[in-house]
């Protein structure tokens, strides 16, 4: 199943847990470790919310309440899950977007395990490796299960932060019924601060829609996308920065001496967050699009140009009259990226219209080479879902460290419930 309902690769496959050549996905487990376990029970069930605008929705929550409960755990953790399936009727998963874990432990319906029916449970088990902003969200039928509510946020903290943070927070945007909301909040949030104080916001967009974002009040700093830390990043102002879908920004901001920050999109109005004491500015900055591509500085002596490439696949993305497409085909149509372990490996992903396009990989993190042939010149990127739009061609570079079989797809989730769907295969 999964967001392809008509047919995946693993289906026509006939074994959904292995890869080309037989190895099992679930043989692929977390390994024994001394690690200080953290325990945690999420349990999937449908239930009416009622939004602090007095609206009601009817959403599939984790342990109640959509997004679900903010998972926080430090570096190096064991983080063992519980997924309880109370009533959701076509059953459920938790994918960990963007956390790199092994096969077994990715969440994928009918590809990397059956989905959880109705009174069954299933243990997820892997240790935190990199710190950073994750999410996590079904992925049974994603397009549909996400958009109900099957979402939260899942964060593992440095054991030392680079930055002296007073204050902490994630916040997701995602769409409930037909609103978009900040941490399930419709009217945006407020969190007091005192002056001076530095907060890290955590955003994560569990929307389909790409969101510009806008700080007003202060200058600000993104020092981490998807999770992966920039270095040496440098002061903004007056620039906006797009947020495509599944992707996440992590901000620094310095609170004023007076008046309040603002945190928000430029055109959702429920999607903001303010910050501080005092008078508010007027509206949410919007400005010059932040570009990565000069942003932070490079790490001394490390050169993309120089990396080696052992294989190299191209992914256009598109649409037919059918339906959404990469390289002219959908679904099981699209032949996997077939790789072998220790390969370094260049993906080029064009966007050729119909939309948006934010392509996230499983199981790995992928560096960033370049932008429409302009390498990046700043801070290595290295994310795990890259925001495409119409006519942009960018280069990404990873080594095949993580053997399984790993969905490669729009995070616009409807676009991969349309065929935008497909596989990196280790043989
Ligand atoms: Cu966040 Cu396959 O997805
Ligand atoms: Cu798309």
């Amino acid at each position: 199943a999964d967001h392809m309902h008509h047919a995946s690769p693993s289906s026509h496959a006939g074994h959904h847990t292995t890869t080309s050549t037989g190895t099992s996905c679930e043989s692929l487990t977390a390994t024994d470790s001394d690690a200080p376990v953290r325990d945690f029970d999420l349990t999937a069930a449908s239930a009416t919310i009622r939004l602090d605008n007095g609206k009601t929705v009817d959403a599939w929550t984790f342990n109640g309440i959509s997004p679900g409960p903010e998972l926080r755990v430090k570096e190096g953790d064991r983080v063992k899950v519980t997924l309880y399936n109370k009533d959701i009727e076509d059953g459920v998963t938790i994918h960990w977007h963007g956390v790199v874990v092994p096969c077994s432990q990715d969440g994928v319906a009918g590809v990397t395990q059956d989905a959880v029916m109705p009174d069954e449970r299933f243990t997820y088990d892997f240790i935190a490796t990199v710190p950073g902003t994750y999410w996590y969200h079904s992925h049974q039928m994603s397009s549909i299960q996400a958009e109900k509510g099957l979402i939260g946020q899942f964060i593992i903290e440095p054991k030392t932060d680079p930055y002296a943070v007073d204050r902490d927070m994630a916040g997701l945007l995602q769409k409930l019924g037909s609103q978009y909301v900040f941490n399930g909040m419709t009217q945006g949030l407020i969190v007091p601060g005192k002056a001076g104080d530095t907060v890290r916001l955590r955003l994560t967009n569990g929307a389909n829609d790409t969101l510009e974002m806008g700080v007003a009040g202060a200058p600000y700093r993104i020092v981490a996308m998807d999770g992966n830390d920039i270095h040496k990043p440098g002061l903004l102002e007056g620039k906006s920065f797009n947020i495509g879908a599944g992707q996440r920004y992590d901000l620094l901001i310095q609170l004023p001496v007076q008046g309040k920050v603002v945190v928000g999109s430029t055109s959702e109005d429920s999607l903001k967050v303010t910050l501080g004491i005092g008078a508010e500015p007027v509206t949410t900055a919007s400005g010059d699009l932040f570009s990565f591509l000069d942003y932070g500085s490079p790490v001394p002596g490390d050169k993309v140009d120089s990396l080696t490439i052992d294989k190299s696949f191209e992914l256009k993305l598109g649409q037919n009259v059918f339906a959404k497409s990469i390289n002219g085909k959908s679904f099981h149509e699209i032949p996997p990226m077939n790789v072998k372990e220790d390969e370094h490996v260049r993906i080029t992903v064009s966007n050729e219209g119909g939309g948006d396009h934010p392509f996230h990989l499983h199981g790995h993190t992928f560096r960033l080479l370049s932008k429409n042939g302009e390498p990046v010149k700043g801070s290595p990127i290295y994310l795990d879902t890259i925001l495409t739009k119409k006519d942009e061609t960018y280069e990404l570079y990873l080594v095949t460290d993580n053997p399984g079989l790993w969905m490669a797809h729009c995070h616009n989730l409807m676009h991969a419930s349309m065929g935008m769907s497909m596989m990196l295969n280790y043989e």
